[in-house]
């Protein structure tokens, strides 16, 4: 394989310009030319390629966002749109295409290697939804970010001895809720794998209160079937405890990627080209289980079925007393 190209799609995640790093550096030192798609599917359908060399990649590593900029493109979604970008790949003589993003990004990947297409697909969104790999790039960076944030809240709301419904994204996902909820110390995590109990929720703030807890984090993910609205108003009727609202939003989406997602993204890059230097890698998807760098079948891993790992709530409610 002597053209490849990368392009990434979907919402951004801190680590994805490591990854694309990655992914240019590992070509380039294999000898093969490497092209950069900007604006991701919707790029690819439009020509916006360009030929990227090492100081195409300088001075990204450290900032969040992607370099080549992202889109989620309609338009590409349909089959005169897939075979639109596979005519795009042919006329710029790629031979295989490197994405980066979110489960939507690897349908898109996987429409295009039914139609005869090489794609790697890499993990690239904050909400680690993706079952295949034990973390996708950019979900640490936005635990961290949501840690820092439930930080500055604590302050001002043991001041003010409130308690917070704090809402962060995930999409149908809670792994941001749990980890952060974990490693925050929130007093109540609500993730939409497991059903509210409104009923716990008020017993554990009141248990706090009557021990002289100043403060409360009510941690929901997004994906979390009662509105944040409709909680923080039935705690305060239960309660009597003033509750904020506060949803984090955008900010999880950027910042310099973590060391940890740096990391991953890194390794998951080298891998991508790697496969595209074996024969017969038509379609994959990189992930990692445990420490190891591992690759399946791209209709594979979309079809694993997600399951969140229950002893993180079930340690977080022990902890947080
Ligand atoms: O998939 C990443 C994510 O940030 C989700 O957590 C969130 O639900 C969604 O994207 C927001 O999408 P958009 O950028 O289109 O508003």
């Amino acid at each position: 394989m002597k053209r490849i190209a990368v392009l990434t799609s979907g919402g951004d995640a801190p680590g994805m310009n490591a990854a694309i790093r990655a992914v240019v550096r590992g070509a380039l030192y294999h000898d093969m030319k490497v092209f950069g798609i900007e604006r991701g599917y919707e790029g690819l359908m439009n020509g916006d390629f360009k030929e990227m060399t090492v100081s195409s990649v300088s001075d990204i590593m450290q900032r969040g966002g992607t370099a080549l900029k992202t889109a989620r493109s309609k338009r590409f979604m349909t089959p005169e749109g897939f075979q639109r970008a596979a005519d795009m790949l042919e006329n710029f003589e790629i031979e295989g295409l490197v994405v980066i993003g979110g489960d939507g990004s690897y349908r898109g990947g996987l429409a295009l290697s039914k139609i005869g297409k090489t794609v790697i697909g890499l993990p690239g969104t904050i909400d680690n939804d993706l079952a295949y790999t034990d973390y996708t790039i950019g979900f640490d960076t936005a635990v961290n970010t949501v840690l820092s944030a439930i930080g500055n809240i604590r302050d001002t709301s043991s001041s003010h001895e409130r308690g917070t419904v704090i809402e962060v994204m995930g999409r149908n996902c809670g792994d941001i809720a749990l980890y952060a909820g974990l490693t925050g110390g929130a007093e109540s995590i609500l993730i939409p794998e497991e059903p509210v109990d409104i009923n716990k929720i008020c017993r554990t703030l009141i248990r706090g209160k009557n021990r002289g807890k100043m403060h409360s984090v009510i941690l929901r993910a997004e994906g979390v079937e009662m509105s944040a609205e409709e909680l923080a108003k039935t705690i305060t009727e239960r309660t009597g405890i003033d509750i904020k609202i506060v949803v984090l939003g955008y900010i999880q989406r950027g910042g310099s990627p973590t060391a940890r997602d740096r990391m991953l993204a890194s390794r998951m890059g080298y891998k991508a080209v790697e496969l595209l230097l074996q024969n017969g890698m038509t379609s994959k998807a990189v992930g990692i289980k445990g420490d190891e760098i591992v690759y399946y079948e791209l209709e594979e891993a979309l079809n694993m079925p997600r399951t969140h790992d229950k002893t993180i709530m079930d340690l977080a409610e022990i902890l947080s007393r």
